[in-house]
């Protein structure tokens, strides 16, 4: 393959692969190949009536908001989100109806990857403020019964942590079997690709000790050895710390890596679209999990999530199959998968996927839902369309859609005004470590730079971390001083105060979804099964419980088109939900652009 091809793909690739978190390259990956019917069977309530909040199923019933604190809200000027401006804004995380706030990491950290290289596990990151915040924080939300979920991040530190301090001056120190090494006299270390590095190189060779040491994130990121038991029980006090404080889940981030052969066999032609196939699933990662619900989250009614659900389906069971005492629930990559590195998809690939990963867990597991987060564009720039005159109706859909599926949703903070991607004008507007990395690595190997920035436009992970845009004045209301990262200039009509104010709103639909889903259990339990599969434009699908019937109808697509019902299907009264004023109903629905709604059947 000529070169600059190549390093066209190589840039393409890299761009999706690190918008997409730890898992997303292992899409690339042949997934199983079991034949999503359409249909599933459904999965009993965990108690009769709503049994809202009841031990056995809080987390189906909730919707987790994930909120990115460094975007969030500015209480002190200095340009970076923080505790106390969350806790300003927790009156408008109740209005939204979301019963769980997941939060990026807010621990101590020298942020080379904002918050998720972890210097110490026991304290809050000095920018984002103190533990009294952070109990203030906490005794907020559960005030307003709001569950707080927090990352952890375990499968590796901070170059900064104590421990590696320790382990890295000398190779004595108790912590040194903390993190992986390998002696430099026993020559040079089996290759093991690494995402965030400058070089791409998972070892980075330490002098003090004369060894290399492994991180498969940036080299401010050693992996953590899970194979010393001492470490284990270091991660499950981290986790009792913070469950004893009173919070309610976990995100386990990257989990799927943590476990690794500490021989290092060779792994040989391991690249960007296979390095994550092959880091999933290493020895021992079940009896890990087992071990800390065994330890640890038994001990506790609380929610747990992986990121990432392992290779396949048949693997994801293995995460969240509820006899196997592991975890709660996991989200897939698959989803935020379809049109990765493209500038477009294909709605039947959107359609197959969500119905394969329904009909996984129709019978045991559950599943997260998800179409954006911190590691991915926005959802309606990438699903959507955000040109103006849909934005506010592809927006509405999204939330929709998110809002009517089996599983449990994960809205990311500002989709529910409908945010987009931003606006950068060149590397010094980008923060993303991914972004800055890979562009070095550009700059010394040369290639196609026009590439690379189309790719980063759409996909860089700063996309999604721009300051939340509360209203019209300067910063968009985020802060009163200079953003750590630009506010995407939309905000000056794409903001929370307008749009609360407009009953039609982005923001107000987002609401009116909340509220149906939480009155109707049927959208948390009920059988899915999709119609017209091979559609391109229109996504539609029924939710059935008991007696209760639902039709969900998408229109994916800035045209106006005609739907004709299956025959048998008959909509009852209003719609439950709709993202335009009317619905022209007959034996067609009549659909706008991007229009959205839900029928009783
Ligand atoms: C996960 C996080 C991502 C982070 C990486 C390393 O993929 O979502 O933001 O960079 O893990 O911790
Ligand atoms: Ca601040």
């Amino acid at each position: 393959m000529p070169f600059l091809l190549r390093m066209n793909l190589r840039a393409t690739f890299l761009i999706c692969c690190l918008a997409g978190g730890v898992a997303a390259c292992s899409q690339s990956a042949k997934q199983e190949t079991t034949a999503a019917t359409g249909v599933s069977t459904p999965t009993p309530p965990a108690a009769a009536g709503s049994g809202l909040a009841k031990k056995a199923g809080w987390w189906k019933e909730t919707v987790v908001y994930q909120l990115y604190p460094r975007s969030f809200q500015d209480s002190n000027g200095d340009g970076v989100g923080d505790l106390k401006g969350i806790m300003q804004r927790l009156d408008y995380l109740k209005s939204l109806g979301v019963g769980t706030v997941w939060l990026n990491p807010i621990y101590a950290s020298p942020n080379d990857d904002n918050g998720y290289d972890i210097s110490d596990y026991r304290q809050i990151m000095p920018e984002f403020g103190t533990m009294a915040d952070f109990d203030a924080l906490l005794k907020g939300m559960h005030q307003r019964g709001i569950k707080l979920v927090m990352d952890l991040v375990v499968n590796h530190s901070s170059d900064e942590h104590e421990w590696f301090k320790s382990a890295r001056a000398s190779r004595t120190s108790p912590y040194r079997d903390y993190y992986y090494w390998w002696p430099a006299e026993k020559g040079t270390p089996p290759a093991r690709y690494s995402t965030f590095d400058v070089k791409k190189d998972a070892w980075q060779y330490d002098a003090p000790t004369k060894s290399y040491y492994l991180h498969i994130f940036s080299k401010k990121q050693p992996d953590l050895n899970w194979n010393n038991p001492k470490l284990r029980q270091e991660v499950h006090n981290i986790m009792r710390f913070w469950l004893d404080k009173g919070i309610d889940g976990f995100r386990m981030d990257a989990f799927q890596f943590v476990a690794k052969d500490p021989a290092f066999p060779p792994m040989p032609g391991l690249n960007e679209q296979n390095f994550a196939n092959a880091y999933n699933h290493g020895p021992h990662l079940h009896d890990y999990l087992k071990e800390i619900n065994r330890e640890v989250l038994s001990h506790y009614n609380v929610l747990t999530v992986a990121e990432g659900a392992g290779r396949n389906l048949t693997e994801a069971h293995l995460f969240v199959d509820p006899a196997r005492q592991e975890l709660d629930m996991t989200y897939h990559f698959e989803g935020t998968g379809v049109g990765s590195g493209t500038d477009t998809y294909k709605l039947t690939d959107l359609k197959r996927v969500f119905t394969k990963w329904d009909s996984a867990f129709a019978r045991q597991g559950w599943q997260a839902l998800d179409l954006g987060n911190h590691d991915q564009p926005r959802m309606v720039s990438k699903f959507g369309d955000d040109r103006p005159q849909f934005r506010a109706p592809s927006a509405k859909l999204l939330n929709t859609f998110l809002l009517t599926m089996r599983g449990t949703p994960y809205c990311y903070s500002g989709d529910e005004l409908g945010m987009t991607n931003s606006k950068f004008n060149g590397i010094a507007d980008y923060r993303d470590v991914a972004a800055r990395n890979t562009y070095q690595l550009l700059q010394q190997q040369g290639g196609n730079e026009a590439a690379f920035f189309h790719g980063l436009a759409r996909f860089s992970r700063d996309n999604s971390r721009t300051p939340f845009q509360w209203n019209a004045t300067k910063n968009a209301g985020f802060t009163t001083g200079t953003p750590w990262i630009g506010v995407n200039p939309n905000y000056v009509t794409v903001n929370e105060a307008a749009e609360n104010q407009d009953s039609a709103s982005v923001l107000n639909h987002f609401r009116r979804a909340m509220r149906l889903r939480q009155q109707h259990p049927v959208l948390v339990y009920g059988q899915y099964q999709l119609l017209d599969r091979a559609n391109p434009h229109i996504y539609a699908y029924t939710r059935t419980q008991g007696t209760e019937k639902v039709l969900v109808v998408l229109n994916f697509s800035p045209e106006k088109r005609d739907w004709a019902l299956p025959p048998g299907l008959k909509p009852t009264g209003v719609p439950l939900l709709n993202n335009y004023p009317a619905l022209a109903t007959g034996p067609t629905l009549a659909l706008e652009p991007w229009q959205a709604v839900v029928v009783r059947l």
